[in-house]
């Protein structure tokens, strides 16, 4: 009867760990489900709040050298990239609301602190730019009437703006610099409930919660598999700043991805800054802390209106410009702003012969995501985007009624964010699992049967050493009456 029972135990282990490791898949998957997803309180939230991940922004200033040259014939500007200004980012979600539709909304703060260690360059630089502030302000009128177009021609005229400012690149990144037209425009609109009083493409973004608007995403307790991806923005589903579902707001917020993402899919982020959704294709596999993970980048295809995807149509906004630049204009409050690559990288040839000073490659100004795949983790993150103005000529507006048209680089800006090795050893764990699961349901199978396999040597012995004993109990019957005694010895 002992003998059976071994036997009977180790089939039972044997198969257990045969099962589990058929199984384990759903418990890992179980395990996730309980893992990623934002609830009150939990690990996993605590960073989506206040990341520990160093951020790090770093701005690169087109100087513009040869503003006098700008009615030449022939005139192709001069730029010099100067650079980094280097930032570290201290982001963080706040005003955290937990709904009751599974969705978290919140809103976004970040400082920036100047690094001087790691800039190549001091923020008491002096910087040549074509004037944003004269150049938006002409391109707003443009559509309307022409005794408005005058009136700000007049407007420009008596405040002396000119066709180039020139500041620090404190000032114009984020301290700020004073413009009359500013000041005079600060009192008649308010955004946001924020005053702008003075002009830099960063003034008053630095510690405000208010600028990047109120967001509302799945917090992945339904479905893990859909953390991070935005519900609303700004209470909306989409904007008006394109038209169709170049509207529509897609993606996560730069958090999470999803879960088990084929390669084949791309990956979503909504940004604020471009008020559009943008898409990041897989290219290869690479290693971040030792994590295998997918590479996606910023494609040819993400900053096309239509040419080289017919569905990205509704990304021209008015006219359609050659590949390579999106017209974020609408969402730049009319300024005429557009997006490329840094150097106009993966654009049209077009954009490069327009400018002198500018060198694309794809290490320095590629785009990049590392996403570990399992759990949808960004590991690296290398945000880069150009900033470029359009000027042009309006004859109803004196100082650019004789100016040609050309697209200026004005800054790019890199967005760098690596998890720390402390992180990864967290998510290393956490994807040992199968393994560990594996190996586990393996050393159960291998017990089971190491088990089996005495239980039927014994049953072997016991079946040769009872038929020994008979020999032997001819000679003599006492152990034969022992072994009655105790049949199973
Ligand atoms: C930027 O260019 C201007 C000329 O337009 C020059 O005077 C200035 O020194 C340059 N700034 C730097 C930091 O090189
Ligand atoms: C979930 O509920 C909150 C609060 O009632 C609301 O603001 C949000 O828009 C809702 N989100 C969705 C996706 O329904
Ligand atoms: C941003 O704000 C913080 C806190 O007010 C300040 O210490 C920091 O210097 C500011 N950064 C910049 C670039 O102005
Ligand atoms: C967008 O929101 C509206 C109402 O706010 C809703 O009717 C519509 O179904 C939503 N669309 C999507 C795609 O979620
Ligand atoms: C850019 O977009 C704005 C707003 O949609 C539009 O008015 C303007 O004409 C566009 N500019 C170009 C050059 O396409």
């Amino acid at each position: 009867m002992r003998i059976n029972r071994v036997a009977l135990f180790g089939f039972i282990i044997a198969l257990s760990g045969g099962l589990l490791s058929f199984c384990w898949n759903v418990i890992f998957n179980f395990v996730l489900s309980k893992t990623i997803r934002l609830t009150p309180g939990s690990s996993l939230t605590k960073q989506w709040k206040d990341p520990e991940v160093p951020l790090y922004t770093d701005i690169y200033l087109f100087n513009w050298t040869n503003p006098e040259q700008l009615y030449d014939e022939n005139f192709v500007p001069n730029v010099v990239e100067l650079g980094p200004y280097s930032f570290r980012d201290v982001f963080s979600r706040v005003n955290v609301k937990w709904n009751k539709n599974k969705t978290v909304s919140f809103r976004r703060r970040r400082f920036w602190y100047f690094d001087p260690t790691r800039s190549a360059r001091p923020l008491s630089d002096n910087i040549t730019l074509i004037n944003p502030v004269a150049l938006s302000a002409a391109h707003v009128s443009r559509f309307n009437n022409y005794l408005l177009q005058l009136s700000v021609s007049g407007a420009l005229k008596v405040t002396g703006q000119k066709l180039w400012i020139t500041g620090t690149a404190g000032e114009v990144l984020f301290d700020g610099y004073d413009d009359p037209l500013v000041k005079i425009a600060s009192k008649l609109v308010k955004n946001e409930g924020v005053t702008y009083d003075k002009f830099g493409f960063f003034y008053m973004k630095n510690g405000s919660s208010v600028t990047e608007g109120y967001f509302n995403v799945n917090t992945g307790e339904d479905d893990f598999t859909k953390i991070g991806i935005m519900r609303y923005w700004n209470y909306m589903n989409r904007t008006d700043f394109y038209q169709a579902d170049c509207g529509m707001i897609n993606g996560s917020d730069g958090s999470f991805y999803p879960p088990g993402n084929p390669k084949e899919k791309p990956i979503e982020m909504y940004t604020v800054d471009f008020c559009r959704t943008l898409k990041f294709h897989y290219v290869d596999d690479r290693e971040v802390e030792g994590i295998p993970s997918y590479r996606y980048v910023g494609t040819k295809m993400l900053l096309d209106s239509g040419e080289l995807d017919p569905e990205n149509w509704c990304f021209c906004g008015g006219e359609c410009l050659p590949p390579g630049v999106l017209n974020i204009s609408s969402c730049a409050r009319g300024a005429p702003v557009f997006i490329s690559y840094p150097h106009f990288l993966h654009a049209d040839p077009y954009y490069l012969k327009q400018v002198r000073g500018l060198d694309p490659s794809e290490e320095k100004h590629q785009f990049h995501i590392i996403v570990e795949p399992t759990t949808g983790f960004p590991l690296e993150v290398t945000g880069r985007f150009q900033f470029n103005f359009m000027l042009q000529p309006n004859e109803n507006i004196g100082m650019y009624s004789k100016v040609p048209r050309v697209l200026f680089p004005v800054l790019w800006c890199e967005e760098i964010a690596r998890i720390t090795p402390e992180f990864a050893s967290g998510l290393k764990l956490l994807l040992a699992v199968p393994t560990i699961g594996l190996c586990l349901s393996l050393a159960l199978v291998v017990i089971g049967l190491i088990l089996l396999a005495v239980a039927f040597m014994r049953i072997k012995r016991n079946r040769r050493d009872q038929n020994g004993q008979q020999m032997y109990s001819m000679v003599n019957t006492k152990p034969l009456e022992d072994q009655r005694r105790h049949p199973l010895t």
